[in-house]
């Protein structure tokens, strides 16, 4: 185990998430820029440990809150949970359903699942898609004016850490490419709504994060037409699939109504309190 050094060791954490991906993977490789970057300043908050074999990261740790521990580990290297767990001596981990090996290593370790809300994980292929057609008034386009894209997001994220800055650094990320970051601009310049998709081209999948349309112009159909818009960028690139991962009922709406269908959900496990590798409590 070594700890994290800097942006080049994240590039080491993404890998691990490409090469590992698959429907029962919580991590995708544009979670880790957008989250790791999206705010300025926040990596020296969060202690993040690396474990390598053979000149390759198998297993990560990230507690991105107190007690609150983000972890993936290698499925084909599954006693390194109960290391990650060790180092991070973590209260709370969220996984993912399918993350068996993950799950086992908590339960193991002394951890219960505790009812909490849930982000559901959807997918949508990119065989067959609808048109993108911009209300009246509206025009699709990548991004192009940073400060109104950063202006949208400020206002559908409020309040928000978001700043033309860090969202340079996003734009600087890798896997970011601009062509992907669309967005649809009202008449006077204004960002109404955005859709950035973060491309995995080995795996031919993309994630949608974020996506958002500022509260005054909802209901208009924005949020449609640049998700599409979006996407059929992403097919462009030799994409199949495109992945999302709501929390609320109207994200869960939108996406469905956009032909996304779920294939796994969050689960947060806690640590039980005088009791050490008990049977799973549902
Ligand atoms: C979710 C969100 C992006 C939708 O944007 P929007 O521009 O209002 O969406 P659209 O007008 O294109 O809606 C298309 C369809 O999605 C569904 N939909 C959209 N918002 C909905 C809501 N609040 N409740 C239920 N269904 C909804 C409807 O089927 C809608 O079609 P209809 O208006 O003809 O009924 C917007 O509400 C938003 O920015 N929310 C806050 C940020 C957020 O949750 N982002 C997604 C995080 S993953």
């Amino acid at each position: 185990m070594r700890p994290y050094t800097g942006p080049a060791d994240l590039r080491l954490m993404q890998e691990l998430v490409q090469r590992t991906w698959s429907h029962r993977s919580q991590w995708h490789i544009g979670d880790l820029a957008w989250q790791r970057f999206q705010h300025l300043g926040r990596e020296p908050e969060w202690p993040t440990a690396l474990w390598e074999r053979d000149g390759r990261v198998v297993a990560w740790g990230w507690l991105h809150a107190p007690g609150s521990l983000s972890l993936l580990v290698d499925p084909e290297a599954p006693e390194l949970v109960a290391e990650v767990l060790a180092w991070a001596d973590p209260s709370e981990v969220e996984v993912l359903d399918g993350a068996e090996h993950v799950i086992t290593g908590l339960v193991a370790g002394g951890f219960h699942r505790v009812d909490a809300p849930s982000f559901q994980y959807l997918a949508r292929s990119l065989v067959e898609l609808p048109a993108a057609v911009a209300p009246p008034g509206f025009t699709l386009a990548p991004v192009g004016d940073v400060a109104a894209r950063v202006a949208c997001h400020r206002s559908v994220w409020h309040p928000s850490r978001v700043t033309e800055d860090s969202y340079r650094q996003v734009m600087a990320a890798w896997p970011y490419r601009a062509e992907l970051d669309w967005t649809a601009v009202a008449a006077d310049g204004t960002v109404a709504a955005q859709c950035l998709i973060w491309p995995d081209e080995v795996n031919r999948v993309g994630e949608l994060e974020p996506v958002g349309t500022v509260a005054r112009y909802r209901r208009l159909g924005l949020g449609r037409a640049v998700c599409l818009a979006a996407l059929h960028a992403l097919r462009d690139t030799g994409a199949v699939e495109a992945v999302v991962y709501p929390i609320t009922d109207e994200a869960k709406a939108f996406y469905r109504d956009l032909g996304f269908r779920g294939y796994a959900e969050t689960r947060t496990y806690r640590k039980s309190s005088g009791e050490q590798g008990g049977p799973e409590r549902e």
